[in-house]
């Protein structure tokens, strides 16, 4: 029993499975990485959480909180390129564990990606749905309160309903993107592309035209005094800053899911990856410098605040206002897109080693995308994000993806350790310091989230035990084939 729970997968035999020519296609070229990156990245993190995270927590030093954040991503960033050209198959970090430290660490870790991919999508979803209804607002026209709201809210007395029966326009752009997914990996790439474009343009517009309008005086004091609490301004506010902007970089993880669809998957992964990552780290602080510059800080604890600060700015951008709406709403939906990207291949992979039916690993002969785990990822995606609002849903977002960021820089020191001969396409730099702070960096920020987010991971861990004990020890190909 024990051996089972530690057997590993061969990675030579890995990788030569994933150029089966009855797979997965391989499409995908640096160009669409990068793309599939930023399109996952840039999303509700600076469009909605950035003037939060300002207002509440780090003032004007929030361009800090970026730069101290994106070095924590780019450690585990080098590591998840590391793994990905190692062995370019579906699946991410849990095909990683799988070769590295056997069955049910990777059983573990494909479940806490579940956890990331469902929950992420889900967020962004409701994200979407605010965006939505207020560019419908601004047209003059509402939704009726019963299709506009979660079912259930979650305050500090509890769990209660709203009164709404379930948030509509989220559960839309959840099934309008599955069917998108449905269309095939090149379609799905293609239109990502141009979304890409329109929301790294409304961007640039929104720091362009912004530059002009900012008032220094709105910069001063950078790092407004700590108020006497924990994470209100201050050194510490800028640290806790940092961990709520965390979710603005996730998703360049979930591009090495793709990895089995990439053309030169050695090469194009770890640049895809660092690439994206770059690109968006220097947006973000872009964006952040222009938006503290033009809005004093204090007033940006609003759901959009890009918006306001274009409304600030006064008559001399207000043509701005919609594109950069539309330009959200373009942004959330590609991060949709590649998350449940990222899901449907978590399942393709564990369904594939047996640990999970096989219904999940079918490939459709036209399209050659795992068609039925699509459907199954955009039913429960649609579910969660109408039903649940959007605090519970990210709480649980970044306790599964730091802990699965700790995991791959875990592996990477493992691997040379135990596997020195394997052939490294790219090579994480000063072994091991880099990865043994990405995992350091990682757990300091699992220990700052509070109590109830553990619990939660907790039992999540539970479900998928139970799961393992009763289905997937028994079904695994491994298992089986010994
Ligand atoms: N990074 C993604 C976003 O900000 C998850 O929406």
């Amino acid at each position: 029993m024990f051996d089972k729970l530690f057997q590993k997968k061969d990675i030579s035999s890995m990788v030569g499975k994933s150029a089966d020519s009855r797979g997965l296609r391989r499409t995908l070229s640096v160009t669409n990485l990068v793309a599939l990156g930023i399109g996952a990245i840039v999303g509700a993190g600076i469009f909605v959480i950035t003037g939060q995270a300002a207002a509440n927590h780090a003032g004007p030093a929030l361009t800090v909180s970026f730069l101290i954040s994106a070095t924590g991503c780019i450690l585990a960033g080098l590591c998840y390129a590391e793994l990905a050209a190692m062995i370019p198959v579906s699946g991410s970090v849990y095909s990683y564990s799988y070769a590295t430290m056997g069955e049910f660490p990777a059983w573990f870790i494909g479940w806490d990606l579940i956890l990331e991919y469902l929950f992420a999508c889900s967020t962004v979803s409701v994200a979407w749905s605010g965006y939505m209804q207020s560019l419908l607002e601004g047209w003059g026209i509402a939704l009726p309160h019963s299709i506009s709201q979660a079912t259930f809210a979650h305050a500090e007395d509890g769990w209660h309903l709203t009164g709404s029966i379930i948030n509509f326009p989220a559960v839309f752009i959840v099934c309008l993107v599955a069917t998108m997914l449905l269309g095939g990996i090149r379609q799905s790439a293609a239109i990502n592309n141009i979304i890409v474009v329109i929301k790294v343009c409304v961007i640039l517009l929104f720091i362009g035209f912004g530059l002009s309008y900012i008032d220094t005086g709105n910069w001063s004091p950078y790092i407004p005094p700590n108020t006497g609490e924990f994470g209100q301004y201050g050194i510490s506010g800028i640290l806790r800053g940092a961990a709520l902007v965390f979710f603005a970089f996730l998703g360049f993880d979930a591009l090495s899911t793709a990895a089995q669809e990439t053309r030169n998957p050695q090469k194009d992964m770890p640049r895809g990856i660092l690439i994206s990552l770059s690109v968006c780290a220097l947006l973000y602080v872009a964006v952040t410098a222009v938006l503290t510059g033009i809005v004093n800080y204090k007033e940006l604890n609003v759901d959009a605040p890009i918006a306001v600060a274009i409304d600030h700015a006064g008559k001399g951008l207000a043509w701005l206002s919609p594109f950069i709406k539309l330009g959200a709403i373009a942004g959330l939906s590609s991060v949709i897109l590649v998350m449940m990207l990222g899901q449907t291949r978590i399942y393709y992979a564990i369904s594939r080693d047996g640990m999970l039916p096989k219904m999940f690993s079918h490939i459709h002969g036209k399209t050659r995308i795992p068609h039925k785990a699509t459907i199954f990822a955009g039913g429960v995606t649609a579910l969660i994000a109408g039903l649940l609002p959007l605090n519970v849903l990210n709480e649980l977002v970044s306790i599964g993806t730091l802990l699965a960021f700790t995991i791959v820089c875990i592996s990477v020191v493992v691997l040379r350790y135990t596997q020195p001969d394997l052939k490294r396409p790219f090579k994480v730099p000063f072994i091991p310091v880099i990865p043994l702070l990405g995992a350091a960096f990682c757990i300091l920020q699992m220990a700052s989230l509070p109590w109830n987010t553990w619990l939660r991971l907790i039992w999540w861990t539970i479900i998928g035990c139970i799961l393992y004990f009763t289905y997937g020890i028994r079904n695994s190909q491994l298992s089986r084939k010994q």
